[in-house]
């Protein structure tokens, strides 16, 4: 038996220590099974040979410890590990197996690589066929190791000596890229060889230059070149170096993808493809013309290092059906809405045209195109005929369950394509099941609609021509998928985008990065739930992450933002100026108009406004920051009484008789006790007089079984779970649904789409009833930062008679199971290591709970609400 050790360490919020972009990385260690918690701890820092220990450091922290001594240069490299002192034990544990980390190009003087792009002359405003380029280079001696630096403006693809380097897809992905481009570090040493070596790349136009938006989309939305920006740094064994940089001597050539557009789908002519193209050999052809690239200008200070992990491929599956059609095409279903692309194994003369058109649904048997509005989603290949070709494109996703496949050369089998799953490759981290199988695929659906739309900033829908960061959508998801996926750092990347592109009056944008709009959307309003997210965000990345560095970097920006409500508000406190999308798709609400629900819109403003104004007063408290602290408490305390005076009436109703406005005043606390019991009364009564059918948009949805278990009728928020008849949760499962959708009514009950200009079947917004089934139904809930506390308070009802729930905390496992039986309710509850537990069981006093296994035999099933 090995000595027990904490996990090696990880590094902020990544995957991996390759090519942090800051100088001292925190660290993060779990504990090994039995320590209890953790008194001490020591850290060592091997660099290259001189190993610096911290000596026993006195402190129970084990999450996002600050970097030990001095920070890191660019591109140096450590080893870390550390070791505990828990209460049990004289001695420290064994160390925990070493991690390495090495910094990335921390400074703008580190880069010698400019953009280099297309030589010749394009059309700025046409379709522009993309470009490859390379370089050819020696290496004389042998090589100790070596890292290529990459980015791009538009999209790339790199390849050394013919082998692609990395696995990630769309990178560098979507930034404010006039402030900040992503850039990547591979070791690629093992790509190298002494000799004759070719450096190349695909590219793509991406979000940077190709045509992105509503009514057709616009071009060149930051710029009309697209181009590699890359440095091979080479360490001979010598101890002497190479820097292979993108600069003049590079050379270009118009490559085989004729056409690529992230909504239009990609254009592949395999005639036009020599596959020697990056490499060295002599076999290399002249089917392209190669010339000097052009060089163009990137500032090298906005070269940021990754936060999170990149998109990757993360799943294939096989099509469930292939049926072919009387007129030859083939139609596959692959039994999942997805987000992804196909791959397709094909063969036949030079010159067949196969063509793969994309939808999330049929209508009367033939792909439903119209919901992705000018999202072409069409992908293109022309065959070579040099023998079977496996070829995906390379620059586009798409969303869909089905494919419409034309001029296939002879069979169709369904071995000959799969579906590929591509998403930002967070870590799993949430997991939940019950008795009821159609609870359990509305979860499933969540997840889907999570992995879908979490393609490196957070999606509206993955599907049509939107595609795009909504403030909104995240601020009321952010809960759920934060149990679902370690997507701290992804977030934490958009949130400071979206701080970029908060204008100076401290408005938030509707989506970040910020684009060409329709006119609803331009100029830019600040508008209450979707702005909100500035303050909400952070605050429920700290609340289930612990990472306090983030409420600090993002709160200079929340507070801009209430700080701007406070001035729209006045004197009165009450925000009831300007465009607002209330509770927006609200059922009551026509399909053309999805913000004309039932709940004054201005109610819901001002409810924001006093729950942002408390939550940035409790970040200010976490932050020492005192006296801001007690401004916002000030501010909310005095938002929430006019919200008082002005929206609930004498007799207790509100003003809007709506469940949304009661879900507001009680979920965020609004409400004087007796106001709330009054509204908790109404609230279930007009959600039975409905018989459950749910009557809330997006934002009543995220609180309406909360605002009902909180105030004693968990029973209704059963009721309203369990519902199948549209419009509920469940509606959409017995359709068939696998993700979940954007309107309630996405699909309608006569089987036709909803004719409304946004149906989308892939949008996470409605799916946060998640995290309600995590916290009450699965029971498990932060009541610390990051987890270090956990309420054990599961909520049994609506006939579910057991569930399991877990997440992996970044202290460790969290989970609880529980069951009904014959007595009562058994519960077992894991407490991560590190962590501290309060089971509180239906009927049974608060038991406190150490880390570790504890099977609790505890509600007597009278006090189970069944
Ligand atoms: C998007 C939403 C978004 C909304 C703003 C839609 O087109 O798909 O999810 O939040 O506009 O109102």
């Amino acid at each position: 038996m090995y000595p027990p050790q904490p996990s090696p360490v990880s590094f902020e919020h990544l995957p991996d220590g390759l090519g942090v972009g800051v100088a001292a990385p925190r660290l993060t260690w779990t504990l090994p099974p039995g320590s209890g918690r953790q008194q001490a701890y020591e850290v060592e820092v091997d660099r290259a040979g001189s190993v610096r220990r911290t000596g026993r450091v006195d402190d129970d922290t084990h999450v996002l410890v600050p970097w030990p001594g001095e920070p890191l240069a660019s591109r140096e490299r450590a080893e870390v590990r550390v070791r505990v002192w828990t209460p049990d034990a004289a001695e420290p544990t064994a160390w925990s197996g070493p991690r390495a980390v090495e910094a990335g190009l921390l400074a703008p003087t580190d880069w010698q690589a400019v953009p280099v792009g297309a030589g010749w002359d394009e059309d700025p405003e046409a379709e522009r066929r993309p470009a490859r380029v390379r370089k050819d280079f020696r290496l004389d001696r042998p090589v100790a190791y070596a890292r290529l630096y990459v980015s791009a403006h538009g999209l790339y693809e790199a390849e050394i000596n013919g082998r692609r380097v990395g696995d990630e897809t769309l990178a560098p992905g979507w930034t404010v890229y006039p402030h900040r481009l992503r850039y990547r570090t591979h070791d690629v040493t093992e790509h190298l060889t002494e000799g004759a070596n070719t450096i190349g790349a695909w590219l793509g136009d991406g979000w940077y230059r190709g045509k992105y938006g509503f009514d057709g989309g616009t071009r060149n939305i930051y710029g009309t070149d697209q181009a590699l920006i890359a440095q091979l740094e080479v360490r001979y064994r010598d101890g002497a170096t190479l820097v292979i940089a993108t600069d003049g001597t590079w050379t270009a050539a118009p490559g085989p993808i004729l056409t690529s557009g992230l909504y239009e789908g990609e254009t592949f002519d395999a005639r036009l493809h020599d596959p020697h193209w990056c490499t060295p050999s002599a076999a290399r052809t002249a089917v392209d013309a190669w010339t000097p690239v052009r060089t163009g200008r990137r500032d090298p200070a906005t070269l940021v290092a990754p936060m999170g992990p990149p998109v990757r491929r993360t799943e294939e599956i096989a099509p469930v059906s292939l049926t072919r059609t009387e007129d030859g095409r083939h139609l596959l279903d692959f039994g999942q809405n997805l987000v992804g692309r196909l791959s397709i194994t094909a063969d036949g003369p030079a010159g067949t045209t196969v063509v793969l058109r994309h939808a999330e649904v049929l209508e009367r048997g033939a792909l439903a195109t119209r919901p992705l509005r000018e999202a072409y989603a069409i992908d293109t290949l022309i065959l070579s005929g040099e023998g079977p070709l496996t070829w995906e494109p390379r620059f586009t996703l798409h969303g869909f369950r089905y494919a419409e496949v034309t001029g296939w050369p002879g069979e169709l089998t369904a071995d000959m394509v799969t579906a590929r799953v591509y998403h930002t490759d967070m870590r799993r981290t949430g997991w939940f099941e019950c008795s009821d199988p159609l609870v359990n695929r509305l979860h499933e659906n969540v997840v889907w609609s999570t992995r879908g739309n979490f393609v490196d900033i957070p999606t509206d829908c993955p599907q049509r021509d939107e595609r795009l960061g909504w403030t909104g959508d995240i601020q009321v998801f952010a809960p759920t998928a934060s149990f679902l996926y370690d997507c701290a750092g992804m977030l934490d990347s958009w949130l400071t985008d979206v701080g970029l592109e908060q204008l100076p009056d401290g408005t938030v944008p509707w989506y970040v990065p910020v684009i060409p709009g329709a006119p609803m959307w331009t100029p830019i309003h600040p508008g209450a739930a979707w702005g909100d997210a500035a303050v909400l965000t952070p605050w429920t990345l700290h609340q289930r992450f612990g990472d306090i560095g983030l409420l600090r970097r993002h709160y200079p920006m929340a507070k801009k933002w209430v700080d701007l409500v406070e001035r729209l508000a006045g004197p009165t406190r009450l925000w009831d100026t300007g465009f607002q999308l209330g509770d927006w798709l609200d059922p009551a609400a026509p399909p053309e108009d999805p913000a004309a629900g039932v709940t004054d819109r201005y109610l819901v403003a001002t409810a924001y406004f006093a729950h942002s104004a408390r939550h940035l007063g409790r970040a200010a408290a976490a932050l020492g920051q005192a006296a801001d602290s007690d401004r916002y408490t000030t501010l909310a305390t005095e938002v929430t009484e006019a919200f008082r005076r002005r929206y609930v009436l004498p007799s207790g109703r509100m003003t809007s008789d709506s469940p949304t406005a009661y879900a507001l005043g009680i979920a965020f606390d609004l409400l004087t006790p007796e106001q709330r019991r009054d509204a908790g009364d109404r609230l279930a009564q007009l959600v039975l007089a409905d018989d459950a059918r749910i009557a809330t948009g997006f934002v009543g949805t995220p609180l309406i079984c909360d605002a009902l278990t909180d105030t004693g009728h968990l029973d209704v928020a059963y009721r309203l779970l369990l519902q199948t008849e549209c419009p509920s949760w469940l509606y959409t499962v017995t359709q068939g649904a696998t993700t979940i959708w954007e309107r309630w009514d996405s699909l309608r009950p006569d089987g036709s789409l909803n004719p409304g200009g946004m149906t989308s079947f892939n949008h996470y917004a409605l799916g946060a009833v998640a995290d309600w089934l995590h916290r009450v139904v699965g029971g498990i809930t932060a009541t610390g930062p990051g987890y270090r506390d956990i309420a054990f308070r599961p909520r049994p009802g609506g006939g579910i008679t057991w569930a399991r729930t877990r997440h992996e905390t970044p202290y460790g496992t969290a989970a609880l199971a529980w069951e009904l039986t014959a007595t009562g309710l058994t519960a077992r509850c894991t407490v991560p290591e590190g962590a501290r537990a309060v089971a509180e069981l239906p009927g049974c006093p608060p038991i406190s709970l150490g880390p570790g296994e504890h099977v609790l035999e505890g509600a007597a099933i009278s006090a189970v609400a069944v």
